[in-house]
């Protein structure tokens, strides 16, 4: 036997993979050791059987894709990228690697399939991914609690305001401590929604701005047949960065128009709305029907908090604002969301 003969068959006898060798008509003519540990079956057994009987009968189509390859054969992986399974004796089935290659010889052409079992590597594939849902759901988790936490402080805040706002007789002192509350829990709620979100970083500002206008009412003790007060926000959702300075926006606008658009009884209405505009733009508008801000303010150079926080956030948003007044009073912010920026 000359040398090469003997290495070669040694490479295929001992071969740490399955190698089965099959024919044109697709019959398998030879195979090596570790094909019958694998497959269950004795190589005299599997000697002029169709190869299908290694193939689960859900892969019916292999017959036709096994005519195509021999018509053009060329060494390739089997299937790549797709979940192969290999069929046993006793019909169970191992996910396997397959690399097949043309064997042309003097009397036929031949293909060599390599079958690899793959269930250990398939079995770390699930451990790696299942640690790593188990680490993603844990900082979830963590999130929220961190969400609720915040909330819980602000809270705390906000009831020290409240407090703080009943002693003393300074009117003013007691608005300004009032305004300052509401700020602070218009904060708060976005973060209870983070909490309560199913998703892990934005909230439903529909809810949102809906739940903070009902408190906002009862805050200012209105009387819904006094000011009628209609809310329309398209189905948005909202990351931290850009609920945060919109809800002041919201809590600034509404606070004002309960406050300053409807004195001595007078009735109306307010709409406020949050619409998606054309390239992921939103337009938050607050309308009302009321007296209409001051002859002779100028609300780009307003000093009063309000508006000037107004003006700020819209900034931050790197947004636009514009208002107009006349028959009522109409603010209305268009702004993009605020991506994500690492903090320094
Ligand atoms: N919707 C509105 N209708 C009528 N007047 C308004 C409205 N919004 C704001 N204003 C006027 O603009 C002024 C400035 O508002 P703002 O900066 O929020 O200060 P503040 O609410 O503390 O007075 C208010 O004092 C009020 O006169
Ligand atoms: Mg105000």
């Amino acid at each position: 036997v000359p040398d090469s003969q003997a290495i070669f068959y040694e490479l295929f006898e001992f071969a740490p993979d399955a190698i089965v060798v099959v024919d044109r008509d697709g019959r398998i003519t030879r195979a090596n050791a570790k094909t019958e540990e694998l497959f269950g079956w004795s190589r005299e057994e599997l000697v002029d059987r169709p190869v299908e009987v290694l193939i689960p009968a859900r892969f019916a189509a292999h017959v036709g894709y096994r005519s195509r390859y021999l018509a053009e054969p060329r060494a390739r992986p089997m299937g790549a990228g797709l979940e192969l399974y290999a069929r046993r004796k006793d019909g169970t089935e191992v996910p396997v690697d397959i690399m097949l290659s043309p064997v042309q010889t003097e009397r036929d052409r031949l293909v060599l399939a390599v079958v690899r079992d793959v269930t250990e590597r398939k079995i770390a594939e699930a451990r790696v991914r299942e640690a790593l849902q188990r680490e993603r759901r844990l900082k979830e988790i963590h999130h929220k609690e961190i969400h609720h936490r915040v909330k819980n402080n602000l809270q705390v805040i906000s009831s020290l305001l409240f407090l703080q706002s009943t002693y003393g007789s300074d009117l003013a002192a007691q608005e300004m401590l009032k305004e300052s509350q509401g700020r602070v829990k218009s904060i708060a709620l976005i973060h209870e929604k983070l909490y309560r979100s199913e998703s892990v970083d934005t909230i439903d500002y529909a809810e949102y701005v809906r739940d903070l206008v009902t408190d906002l009412l009862r805050t200012y003790s209105v009387e819904q047949r006094d000011i009628a007060v209609h809310v329309g926000v398209d189905n948005v959702h909202l990351g931290i960065d850009t609920a945060i300075p919109c809800g002041l926006i919201v809590n600034e606008l509404v606070s004002n128009v309960l406050k300053h658009a409807f004195p001595a009884g007078r009735k109306g209405s307010v709409r406020v709305e949050l619409r998606s505009a054309p390239e992921e733009r939103y337009v938050l508008a607050v309308r009302d029907d009321g007296v209409g801000l001051p002859a002779g303010l100028d609300w780009r150079r307003a000093h009063s908090l309000g508006l000037k926080l107004v003006a700020d956030l819209t900034k931050q948003l790197g947004g636009v604002l514009e208002v107009e007044s006349g028959d009522g009073t109409a603010f209305r912010v268009t702004f993009a969301e605020v991506r994500y920026k690492e903090r320094e």
